[in-house]
């Protein structure tokens, strides 16, 4: 164990019963207001803590870690960690975590939301009752899309893709196209209920297409002008990935020139800014990234990531190996900053 209790930084208020965990072993320095911490901010907050408690928010590569001579642990409050250089923190031999599993339910609920929302104009339809324009009851007024028994793809195949899936399949009888970097196993594919389909038919075939996939330089803008051009014009398009996979403005060209039905958008390419050619728009529902935010996901997260944060630090009820280690190849290489023994992590001396 260390000669000193270590100190950790907590970059947003999160849940202060659940971060009160870490007083028991850490000195802790939480930031008491919702801040946007820029680069120079981030790395004076990491020099001199062993541990952080950050969200995604919070862009973390060399810059933001070369003056943190001490940092061991990164714990993410999140599944996706395209905030972290990954890269960068392998090459520091800093742990970086993530809080996956406890989300997916919510996730997927939050997706199916959408799509109802934007495929049945259940925004619009509100909007537009309470601005007062719903003089008399028509046989045509604001008509959507089916859900039940019709295709919908899903672009990213992980654990939310999938729940995504047996929602879509078992709840609503939809027949489910998936697209993903490999296939999945038959089982998983019968008890989903899904089946692969290549990237173009994906989209020329999908009534409606959720995109779940992972942000990577690589699909960056995968959802382009001539993505959209292959899709149905009838089709409901919904991001709950990252903002940076659609191209916001072709998106906004597609859905109002009626090339493109709906659209729901809960992450934007520049949070916590929206393009004003987006929220002009009609025939979109926008929400303000709250895919996992219901109040026991959210809680279940900052658990997971404080058990996370406690474990590679070697702390805490649970002192040994981190359970959502994303860059693992460090403990398994001996060039983490934590020591690990026996299969536990124990921090090195400074
Ligand atoms: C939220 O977007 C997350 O990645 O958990």
């Amino acid at each position: 164990m260390a000669d000193q209790r270590p100190r950790v930084w907590v970059s947003q208020p999160l849940f202060d019963d659940t971060v009160a965990q870490l007083a028991a072993y850490c000195d802790v320095v939480a930031t008491p207001e919702i801040t946007a911490h820029d680069s120079a901010a981030l790395a004076a907050q990491l020099a001199g803590v062993d541990g952080a408690l950050v969200t995604l928010n919070d862009r973390i590569g060399a810059a933001e870690v070369a003056a943190a001579s001490q940092l061991k642990v990164i714990a993410n409050v999140g599944v996706g960690y395209n905030n972290l250089d990954i890269p960068a923190l392998s090459a520091a031999g800093i742990l970086a975590t993530n809080t996956p599993d406890v989300l997916t339910e919510t996730t997927a609920d939050l997706g199916f939301a959408l799509l109802m929302a934007a495929a049945r104009r259940i925004v619009e339809s509100d909007r537009w009752l309470r601005d007062g324009q719903w003089g008399q009851w028509s046989f045509t007024t604001m008509l959507g899309t089916d859900l039940h028994g019709s295709t919908l793809g899903i672009l990213g195949m992980g654990r939310i893709g999938q729940a995504i899936a047996r929602r879509g399949h078992h709840g609503f009888g939809m027949k489910v196209l998936y697209h993903n970097r490999s296939p999945l196993p038959e089982d998983v594919e019968r008890e989903v209920g899904a089946r692969y389909a290549g990237f173009d038919e994906l989209l020329s075939h999908a009534d409606h297409l959720l995109l779940v996939l992972p942000y990577t330089a690589q699909n960056h803008h995968i959802i382009d002008a001539t993505a959209l051009a292959k899709m149905k014009p009838s089709a409901t398009l919904v991001n709950i990935a990252r903002g940076g996979i659609v191209d916001e403005l072709a998106l906004a060209d597609a859905l109002s020139n009626g090339r493109l039905a709906s659209a729901a958008l809960d992450v934007y390419e520049n949070e916590p800014q929206v393009r004003p050619e987006l929220l002009a728009l009609r025939n979109i529902v926008l929400t303000p990234h709250i895919g996992s935010a219901s109040l026991a996901t959210r809680r279940a997260m900052v658990q997971l990531a404080v058990d996370n944060l406690q474990a590679g630090l070697g702390i805490g009820p649970d002192a040994g190996r981190p359970v959502n280690v994303v860059n693992a190849d460090l403990l398994d290489s001996g060039t983490a900053r934590v020591a690990t023994s026996g299969g536990k992590t124990i921090i090195k001396k400074r």
